[in-house]
């Protein structure tokens, strides 16, 4: 099989996610916007990170916080215009950084003209965009509404009942049901090149490529992803011919589906293919020092590492060389990995993630230990995610910690309100932040290809009854070993492999002869001999 083409930066890419709305407000009205975030370049780009994924800055009724988008070619005013965005990737660029934004590929607003045009005018040709089920209702996958038109006919709403799902057809339609049609159906193709057109106009603007929203969510009743695939390497073999450099991300959490779908980075999270959720448990209730259930990164030290592992090797074994699994800090739909958690945990955290192969991705304000905000009321659709998605914290200038300069009841949410809530330049200062852990975990792994996203991997040490987890990570005959700890228990294991290593970052572990002895909640990576 010919060798897959491959952006040449993913090989060494570090993500860095901005919610938009959160990051930066340059002109005061309370919500982040583009000049914002191009003013914080600099401050990306001194974490080491080398590009960064934009959630959706399109114009929008946000009702989903912009994942209902109503016009896929427009920034939404309240970030900014086009040139703004054109600006955002010509800044970046110019600091050797890429642009990856947001696709909603599986569906519009219900304010979107194509929605609209199609409900009001049987006869219309956005008809065949949409799924209109007559007057069989359909359940959405979230939300009580059952999804209707003003006029009573019904369609399938592909997340919330205002998002309409784009028709990309079923894989093996029902007949009868005549609003079933298979993939290659025309209104099907039709809605194919629109997306198509959307990405290459936002290419030939200066991205570098998307995040692909609910990516496994196009074709509809395709279990095995079987049509799914076929569609998405449709665009992928486009990407390959036209736009080489560009990467393709997704939101599936199946990587072995995802990278055989085309996608050149999967990530690994809170749904699909449980593993992620071995490892941090969002959602889970928060019991003391663990979750209910454990995990593995909790200071009880009760959870079971091999629930992830397991799965994960399967999805690595079979993907490696083809594309790349990412292991976010966060994002913005799961609980931020503060929660639950302090610094000296984190730590030990991110030196798991930032060893592992793959791609890095850290969620905004996860440098920092920013809090989840347990409690705000909902905004935009937020859901159960409000505490997750609330503004940067930069500095100690109130009332709004640096992001914004509006009184603080006008923000989009609020700040952290406690006396020590994490900020950026409280941590600039002290050599042993998170901010500047995770800063020389980042340029460790940049100098050091074994750690990197293409070297190998592979366990040492992974006892189901242990919070120790060992790991060795290698590239041209260079090993290096990360030994982590989460629980709060001193732990010892016996690693042949270990025999002469020499510790290169972190502590509290000690090595005689082949006997690790590490302190409870720590984390280490060694040189191997
Ligand atoms: C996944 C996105 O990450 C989430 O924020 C959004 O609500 C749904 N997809 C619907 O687009
Ligand atoms: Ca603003």
């Amino acid at each position: 099989m010919k060798a897959p083409n491959i952006p040449s930066w993913l090989r060494n890419a570090v993500f860095y996610q901005v919610y938009p709305q959160s990051f930066a407000d340059s002109n005061g009205d309370g919500i982040g916007d583009l000049p914002g975030l191009i003013g914080k370049l600099d401050y990306i780009r001194s974490l080491g990170a080398t590009a960064i994924w934009l959630n959706p800055m399109f114009e929008s009724p946000f009702r989903d916080a912009g994942y209902d988008i109503s016009d896929f070619r427009k920034v939404a005013p309240r970030y900014g215009t086009n040139a703004d965005a054109v600006r955002l990737f010509k800044e970046a660029h110019r600091r050797g950084m890429k642009v990856v934004l947001d696709l909603v590929a599986g569906h519009t607003s219900d304010r979107h003209p194509w929605f609209r045009e199609a409900i009001r005018n049987r006869e219309s040709p956005y008809r065949g965009h949409y799924i209109f089920t007559g007057r069989e209702s359909q359940k959405p996958p979230f939300g009580e509404t059952v999804p209707a038109t003003p006029r009573g006919e019904h369609y399938v709403a592909n997340f919330l009942p205002f998002q309409p799902a784009l028709n990309f057809g079923y894989l093996n339609p029902d007949p009868k049901k005549p609003w079933q049609v298979p993939p290659e159906h025309p209104d099907c193709l039709a809605v194919r090149c629109e997306l198509r057109d959307i990405m290459k106009y936002w290419l030939d603007l200066g991205c570098d490529g998307f995040r692909v929203d609910m990516a496994s969510s196009l074709i509809k009743e395709d279990a095995g992803a079987v049509a799914l695939q076929r569609l998405w390497q449709g665009f992928r073999a486009w990407f390959d011919r036209d736009y080489p450099e560009a990467a393709l991300i997704s939101e599936w959490s199946h990587p072995i589906q995802a990278i055989g779908a085309g996608f050149h980075i999967d990530f690994l999270i809170h749904f699909g293919e449980k593993a992620y959720l071995y490892l941090f448990g969002p959602g889970n209730e928060l019991n003391g020092e663990g979750r209910i259930p454990h995990v593995f990164f909790e200071k009880a030290g009760e959870g079971d590492v091999r629930l992830f592992l397991d799965p994960y090797l399967k999805h690595y074994e079979a993907t490696r060389g083809t594309g790349y699994i990412a292991l976010p800090t966060g994002n913005h739909d799961f609980q931020r990995p503060r929660r639950g958690r302090d610094f000296a945990d984190l730590k030990v955290a991110y030196t798991f993630l930032l060893t592992m192969p793959g791609v890095p991705f850290l969620y905004y304000g996860d440098e920092i230990g920013m809090r989840n905000l347990d409690g705000l009321r909902e905004k935009e659709g937020s859901m159960w995610r409000t505490g997750n998605r609330t503004p940067m914290q930069w500095d100690n200038r109130l009332p709004n910690l640096g992001f914004s300069t509006a009184p603080a009841h006008e923000l989009y949410l609020p700040v952290d309100p406690a006396p020590d809530a994490p900020t950026v330049a409280a941590q600039e200062s002290d050599r042993d932040s998170l901010l500047n852990f995770s800063r020389s975990l980042i340029a460790l792994r940049k100098k050091t290809p074994a750690l990197g996203n293409d070297g190998d991997f592979h366990p040492l040490y992974a006892d189901p009854a242990s919070s120790l987890f060992v790991f060795c990570r290698s590239h041209a005959g260079k090993m290096f070993a990360v030994a982590v700890n989460s629980g709060k228990v001193p732990r010892e294991a016996n690693i042949p492999q270990l025999s002469g290593a020499r510790c290169v970052f972190g502590g509290g572990a000690s090595l005689r002869g082949t006997r690790l002895a590490v302190a409870g909640v720590s984390a280490s990576v060694w040189r191997l001999a």
